[in-house]
């Protein structure tokens, strides 16, 4: 990987292996600078990330030949060859001129090794900023001197701070095409300082520099003789790097229990933060049962410590529950445990961040179905001002409400960056959606318990002599849900049964009657009408809930709070054409003519069940034979 393996000649086996101890001690000693770079599509980011690794000296000797040969086909700065495309390694990207992805390279200074995570400046950036940025110490952010501060170095530079970034390099690139100016630097400088002196960064050095030529990125030039600071080389190898992980408390995820056998049982993982030796007092984050480290097991044998970033596995002196997705602490600096909390949320989804929906929440080792209960603010990320909404957009930042189905064991970011981050994932299509940095948890509802009551579900049903259920009925509206729901009421009910029906319209003129028919306002309804199922399946119901419910993912949410045989969906499948030439109700003529917005099937989308229970295809079939078929379906089953 590197030339300051290479020596003249061919070197022997012997001398190989002894140089590579001898660089890898050396390499051991340093200090290590994670850094990332961002900047708009022009500004020579990839220049400069070729300029560095080049200064170096870490470029092969063949892959120099290749770069000359590549300079020549698409290159554009002349005979020289253009230390971009050393960086830009994807074709695709060449053909483009953009980067696409997230890339790392490695370097080391005789000072200092550097890790630098390449990020793009196109749309995405959000997205590759914050996986590339979790652990970086220090954000280079490019200005090209010929078009000074830019939106988009405002929304770099925010988002910098929001991922807990501290220390900012602002490269004033291209200086040699504004004739090495140093008004045109001082401008940017403080046009740069009076924007980002509320984002709480620790350091902001500003360096004027032309990567392509080389100038003040690791040598000092003549020509920018006026600028009496660092190059950006001496100042990477200077700026002080975070108090380390390993100085923080200790914070051991489990990523999953080792048990080989009947005499071994062992808690395997990274260490997140902190450090533990054997010996070691610890406590489960989430149960809070104490126990003892008596050993920590490696591949290489046992370790009297281990330190963040370390795989181990744990074996505790004590027989004691712990799952995968806990923790294991110090137990005088413990984590927080709640289901509730506030966190800023970064969006990168095309699809907007809809409240109330639920998605996947993932952190190191833990993952739990979670929603966004409050969308607090929208943060505008040119101004910073904090605006009100009901949604985030693509690249959109704001500070949200998260309400986890389980609890989560977790840190406040500004404490602890690994511990205190997680992703949202959409459930349907397992794209991550969003990336969040915890503020605090809410005391308020982990004060609220489950009261665990004497008459219960399996009571009250028994005394029904019925198995609870809720038949969701699902359709466009005018397909027949409602005519179907209610014969086959009116049919368990003069059976005995005992039966409930939620019918949309009803419910909306009550429970519901705040709300209407935008994305957002669907979503709470079907998350109410889930919760009031939920409510009546407790109480020993056969409840019948008739609602459009349009979207896979509320429809699964409502699955998934009642156990899995309390869940029939009926997918009432009538097409559009014909509920249009229907139209009880005259909304489809009212939609189509535009006077009703968000209508479903004409302006507002209806996504239509994957696997239903039971679908009924409606087009010439009567009611009475529906709901016989329903019937029969519940009684096959056992449940009436
Ligand atoms: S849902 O989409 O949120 O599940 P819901 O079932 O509660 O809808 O309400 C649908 C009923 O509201 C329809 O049967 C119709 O009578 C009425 N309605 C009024 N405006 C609309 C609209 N824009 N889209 C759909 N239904 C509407």
């Amino acid at each position: 990987m590197d030339t300051q393996f290479q020596t003249s000649g061919t070197p022997s086996r012997e001398e190989i292996s002894a140089e590579v101890q001898a660089f890898l001690a050396e390499q051991e000693q340093k200090t290590l600078l994670r850094f990332l770079t961002c900047g708009s599509v022009d500004d020579g980011k990839s220049t400069l990330i070729g300029r560095l690794l080049f200064d170096t000296k870490l470029i092969y000797e063949d892959q120099l030949a290749v770069l000359e040969r590549d300079s020549r086909k698409h290159g554009t700065v002349g005979d020289d060859f253009d230390l971009a495309l050393l960086v830009d390694g994807l074709e695709a990207e060449r053909e483009q001129g953009i980067t696409i992805d997230v890339a790392y390279r490695f370097f080391s200074t005789p000072k200092r090794k550097f890790i630098v995570a390449d990020t793009p400046g196109h749309e995405q950036y959000t997205r590759n900023m914050a996986t590339g940025a979790s652990t970086a110490d220090l954000a280079i952010v490019l200005i090209d001197a010929r078009r000074g501060v830019l939106p988009q170095t405002r929304r770099h530079s925010f988002i910098a701070s929001l991922l807990g970034i501290r220390n900012i390099v602002v490269a004033v690139n291209k200086i040699d095409l504004v004739d090495h100016s140093q008004k045109v630097f001082d401008t940017i400088t403080a046009d740069y300082h009076a924007f980002a002196k509320d984002l709480g960064f620790e350091s902001v050095q500003a360096i004027p520099m032309s990567a392509r030529f080389g100038d003040n990125v690791s040598t000092r030039s003549n020509k920018l003789a006026w600028f009496d600071g660092p190059t950006l080389i001496e100042h990477l190898e200077s700026v002080p790097v975070d108090e380390g992980l390993a100085e923080k408390p200790l914070r051991f995820p489990v990523q999953y229990v080792s048990r080989p056998n009947l005499d071994f049982r062992g808690f395997s993982g990274t260490i997140a933060s902190g450090r533990v030796s054997q010996g070691d007092p610890i406590v489960v984050a989430k149960s809070g049962k104490p126990s003892t480290v008596a050993r920590i097991v490696t591949q290489d044998g046992d370790l009297a410590s281990a330190s963040a970033g370390q795989a181990v596995t744990l074996v505790l002196a004590d027989e004691i529950e712990v799952s995968r997705g806990n923790m294991l602490v110090a137990p005088d600096t413990r984590p927080e445990v709640a289901e509730q909390f506030e966190a800023s949320l970064v969006w990168f989804d095309e699809k907007p961040m809809m409240p109330g929906r639920s998605y996947l929440l993932r952190t190191e080792t833990d993952q739990t179905p979670a929603s966004i209960t409050a969308l607090k603010h929208r943060v505008d990320v040119n101004s910073f001002a904090h605006e009100a909404a009901n949604s985030l957009d693509l690249n959109e930042v704001g500070v949200v409400n998260l309400s986890t189905q389980e609890p989560l064991v977790f840190d406040p970011y500004a404490q602890n960056r690994v511990t205190g981050a997680f992703v949202l994932i959409d459930r349907l299509t397992n794209a991550t959606v969003g990336a969040g940095m915890i503020n605090h948890g809410l005391r308020r509802a982990s004060n609220v318990h489950w009261q665990s009551l004497d008459v219960n579900k399996p009571a009250r049903a028994e005394q029904k002599h019925q198995k609870p259920v809720v038949l969701w009925f699902t359709g466009l509206s005018g397909s027949g849900k409602s005519t179907i729901a209610n014969l086959l009421e009116k049919r368990l009910f003069a059976d005995g049964r005992h039966t409930y029906t939620l019918d949309g319209d009803n419910l909306r003129h009550g429970l519901n009657r705040d709300l209407g028919f935008t994305e957002e306002s669907r979503v709470e309804n079907i998350r109410r009408v889930g919760e009031v199922s939920k409510l009546m399946v407790d109480a020993g119901l056969i409840v019948l809930v008739s609602f459009i419910s349009p979207f896979i993912a509320e429809r699964r949410m409502a699955r998934a709070l009642v156990e899995e045989h309390e869940f029939v969906e009926v997918f009432v499948d009538t097409p559009f054409e014909v509920c249009a030439a229907r139209d009880p109700k005259g909304l489809y003529a009212k939609a189509l003519r535009g006077e009703i917005k968000n209508f479903t099937g004409v302006d507002s989308p209806y996504e239509p069940p994957e696997s239903p229970e039971i679908h009924l295809q409606t087009v010439g079939r009567s009611v009475e034979d529906m709901t016989d078929e329903i019937e029969d379906w519940l009684k096959q089953r056992g449940y009436i």
